[in-house]
C-alpha cells in the first residue's frame, strides 16, 4: 500500500470567514491520496513566556504533539503589515521550545500566502521562509504561491474559482512530491 503522509496545516487568521482557511480546505480537498491535510489550531495558545513554559501550559504540550506526530507540515497565511501575522509567529515560537527539542526540525514544508491585495502577501511569505530556514524545515522553492486579489476567489457558496482551480492543483500535486521526497 502507498504511503499517507499527514500534513499539518497552520493557518495565519482567526478570523471566522477566512480567505487563508478557505484556501486551507480548498486544497485540503484538491490533495492527492497521499497526502492527509488536517488543521491545527493556534489560536489558544498563550503569548509565548519562558516563564510560564518550565511548566508547559497544556496548550502549548498538545500543539507541540500534533506537530511531532505529523509527516509534514503546509503554512497558508495572510500578510499583516508586510509580514507574518503574530498568531502564526507565536505558534512557530511554541513548536519550536524547549530549546533543542523543537518539533519542527526536519519536516518538509510549503507556504501559501493569501490576500486580496495585489502583492499576494509577498512579504509574510519570504520572512516565513526565513523563520523555516532557522527551523531546519526544508521548504518547497517552486512554485511559489502567492495568491492576490483572494476577495473573488470564492463564489457566494464557498465555491473555488475554476480560474484558480488549476494552480492550487499543481501547487499541491508539487508539494505532494516534495512531502514524499523529504521522508527520512
Ligand atoms: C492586513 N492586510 C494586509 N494585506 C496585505 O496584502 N498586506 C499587508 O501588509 C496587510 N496588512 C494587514 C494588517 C492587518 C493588521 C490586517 C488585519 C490586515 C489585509 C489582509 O490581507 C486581509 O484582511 C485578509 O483578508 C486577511 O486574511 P484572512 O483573514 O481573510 O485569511
Amino acid at each position: 500500500m502507498s504511503p499517507v503522509y499527514s500534513v499539518a496545516v497552520l493557518v495565519g487568521s482567526l478570523r471566522k470567514e477566512s480567505l487563508n482557511r478557505k484556501v486551507a480546505r480548498a486544497l485540503a480537498e484538491l490533495a492527492p491520496p497521499s497526502l492527509k491535510l488536517s488543521i491545527v489550531e493556534i489560536g489558544g495558545l498563550a503569548l509565548y513566556n519562558e516563564d510560564i513554559d518550565g511548566t508547559p501550559p497544556a496548550a502549548y504540550t498538545a500543539f507541540r504533539e500534533q506537530i511531532r506526530n505529523s509527516d509534514a507540515l503546509l503554512f497558508v497565511t495572510p500578510e499583516y503589515n508586510r509580514s507574518v501575522p503574530g498568531v502564526l509567529k507565536n505558534a512557530i515560537d511554541v513548536g519550536s521550545r524547549p530549546y533543542g527539542q523543537s518539533a519542527w526540525s526536519g519536516k518538509p514544508g510549503a507556504v501559501i500566502s493569501v490576500s486580496p491585495g495585489a502583492v499576494g502577501g509577498f512579504g509574510a511569505n519570504h520572512h516565513l521562509r526565513q523563520s523555516l530556514v532557522f527551523l531546519d524545515v526544508p521548504c518547497m522553492q517552486q512554485p511559489e504561491a502567492y495568491l492576490g486579489g483572494a476577495g473573488s476567489l470564492f463564489d457566494e457558496h464557498g465555491k473555488l474559482s475554476e480560474k484558480t482551480r488549476p494552480f492550487l492543483q499543481g501547487f499541491i500535486d508539487s508539494y505532494a512530491r516534495w512531502v514524499a521526497l523529504h521522508q527520512r
